[in-house]
């Protein structure tokens, strides 16, 4: 982190959170954070699901809900950015406050219900996408919509067209029943709907689903099944939690989901489960508490293709996909390995 990171870190976290995050995507927008430029090496470069990677570290959906600092984002060092949830129309979330800082936990819980400016205006952004980046947006749901499962369609429609991936985000702790479309028969008619759409359009991007941590082995492993029967591109697991366990901070009763260092262990044992169930055959991009280079390496060799992060950013600052990017290269080297994805599912047993 050098010194401006710190300066503005320190100014960032004396803020509201939520004020907090609004001013790091207007310094982002302005030019005023310092950004790493593009990280990557023969050892870091991967291919995941078709999409070829300079590095595996990821910036995971919910930082840039409104498309807004794509530009910026994807000169920081990660290997490729996610943004939204985008739902078909504008949408203002939960009433604030709705995002927590849990400084001694190294977490955060949020309840923003998908607070987005709505598919179209982010489809506009995302048209003045630069090319030589992977962005991929996070589909969801309206609160009052009649049909849900339609939604993420819509939103694809709307803007698959500058888009290199979409998630399906059926994990959102904050949308009332919306995680009940992970249920297999539900699930499958869902990603039918998704994946008929895809197909309809001129550009094949993938589809990633994105799971939630709280799920039970029975779950996940009818989770794997839907995946592997309709040849889904990939898992992304998982969102944050609505578990509490051992936190220490005076927010840890607030509602919403949980992010951040005590998700890490969680969002592993899923993600390996995952790894198990599909036999290796899915690519599964593993997120929840990466803060370190050893965490990043940790989810790859529990069965990750890839990783993505967002809490930790919140602590450390930007240059964190760019550290932990770097840190994977020293890492994979010291292994005696070509290439990271050498690593992939080399560690699933120990998280079983
Ligand atoms: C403030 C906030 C907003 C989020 N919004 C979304 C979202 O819109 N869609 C989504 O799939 N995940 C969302 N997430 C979840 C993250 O993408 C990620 O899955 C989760 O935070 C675990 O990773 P982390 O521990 O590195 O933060 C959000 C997380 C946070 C902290």
């Amino acid at each position: 982190m050098n010194l401006l990171e710190c300066v503005g870190l320190y100014g960032l976290r004396t803020f509201d959170p939520e004020r907090a995050h609004g001013l790091s995507i207007k310094a982002l927008k302005l030019g005023l954070a310092p950004l790493a430029g593009t990280v990557t090496s023969s050892r870091l470069t991967t291919t995941v699901a078709g999409l070829s990677l300079p590095n595996p570290v990821g910036l995971a959906a919910g930082f840039d809900k409104n498309a807004e600092a794509i530009t910026p984002l994807s000169r920081a060092g990660f290997g490729f950015i996610e943004v939204g949830a985008a739902t078909p129309r504008p949408q203002l979330g939960n009433d604030k406050p709705r995002l927590f800082r849990l400084t001694q936990d190294r977490a955060a819980i949020n309840r923003f219900g998908f607070n987005n400016e709505g598919a179209d205006a982010i489809a506009a952004r995302l048209a003045q996408r630069p090319q030589d980046a992977i962005i991929g947006l996070n589909l969801g749901a309206n609160k009052d919509s009649q049909d849900r499962a339609d939604d993420f369609s819509r939103v694809l429609a709307t803007c698959g067209a500058h888009l290199d991936f979409a998630t399906v985000n059926v994990s959102s702790p904050n949308t009332e029943k919306l995680r009940d479309l992970q249920g297999a028969e539900a699930l499958s008619a869902l990603l039918k709907g998704v994946l008929a759409t895809r197909d309809a359009q001129s550009k094949r991007i993938p589809i990633f689903l994105k799971i939630a941590p709280d799920l039970s082995d029975a779950e996940i492993s009818d989770i794997a099944g839907v995946a592997l029967d309709l040849e889904l591109d990939g898992i992304i697991a998982t969102n944050t939690t609505l578990s509490r366990d051992g936190l220490k901070n005076k927010h840890r009763d607030q509602m919403g989901g949980l992010s951040g260092a005590p998700l890490f262990e969680k969002s592993t044992r899923v993600l390996a489960r995952l790894s198990h169930e599909t036999n290796g055959k899915v690519p599964l991009i593993g997120v929840g508490g990466v803060a370190t280079a050893e965490q990043a390496y940790a989810k790859i060799k529990a069965g990750a293709s890839a990783v993505q992060l967002y809490t930790a950013m919140v602590y450390q600052g930007l240059s964190i996909g760019a550290k932990i990017a770097r840190g994977l290269d020293t890492m994979v080297n010291a292994d005696g390995l070509s290439n990271i994805s050498e690593a992939v599912g080399q560690g699933t047993n120990k998280w079983l």
